[in-house]
């Protein structure tokens, strides 16, 4: 018999939560040791932008981690169709990878004071979680 799809969506959520949080939590510990041993090509004056990539890839990774979480925790009660589940289940997947992935892309080549293109895909996660978060909010009214 397979399972509920509701259960498997929050299996997935339950997975990929935990994982992106190891996962950007221990891209925290890698920029705590860049800092501890100061290491040039993150900390040098004229890769600003490596910098704040990076940082601002750990943080949306370790927040899209939480919200992963959270939505697993939520889905029996956000009363959405099944469409809906699995259309916000897809965007926050997408955003997971885009978001992040993006900034972190962007620090890795840097042209002076601008991050790398990679940058650009992090616009197109931001929409994918505006997204995914507007089909809850909706969701979370209708109740
Ligand atoms: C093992 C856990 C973590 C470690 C070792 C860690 C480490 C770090 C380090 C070293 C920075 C500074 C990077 C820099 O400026 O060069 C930083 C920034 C940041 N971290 Fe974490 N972090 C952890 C978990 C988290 C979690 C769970 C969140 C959010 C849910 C988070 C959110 C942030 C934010 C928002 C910043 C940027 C702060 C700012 O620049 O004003 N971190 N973290």
């Amino acid at each position: 018999m397979s399972p509920e799809p509701s259960a498997t969506l929050v299996r997935r959520h339950l997975k990929v939560g935990w994982t992106s949080l190891l996962l950007f939590m221990l891209l925290g510990l890698v920029l705590e040791g860049l800092h501890a041993f100061k290491v040039g090509l993150y900390l040098d004056g004229d890769l600003e932008a490596r910098r704040l990539m990076w940082t601002l890839s750990h943080a949306h990774g370790d927040l899209l981690g939480l919200i992963h979480l959270a939505f697993a925790a939520h889905l029996s009660r956000l009363n959405l169709s099944e469409r809906e589940s699995e259309a916000t289940s897809s965007l926050l997947l997408a955003a997971t990878v885009l978001l992040p992935g993006g900034f972190f892309a962007g620090g890795l080549v840097v042209h002076g004071g601008d991050p790398g293109a990679g940058v650009l895909l992090a616009p197109v996660g931001a929409l994918a979680l505006i997204a995914a978060t507007a089909i809850c909010t909706r969701a979370s009214w209708r109740q």
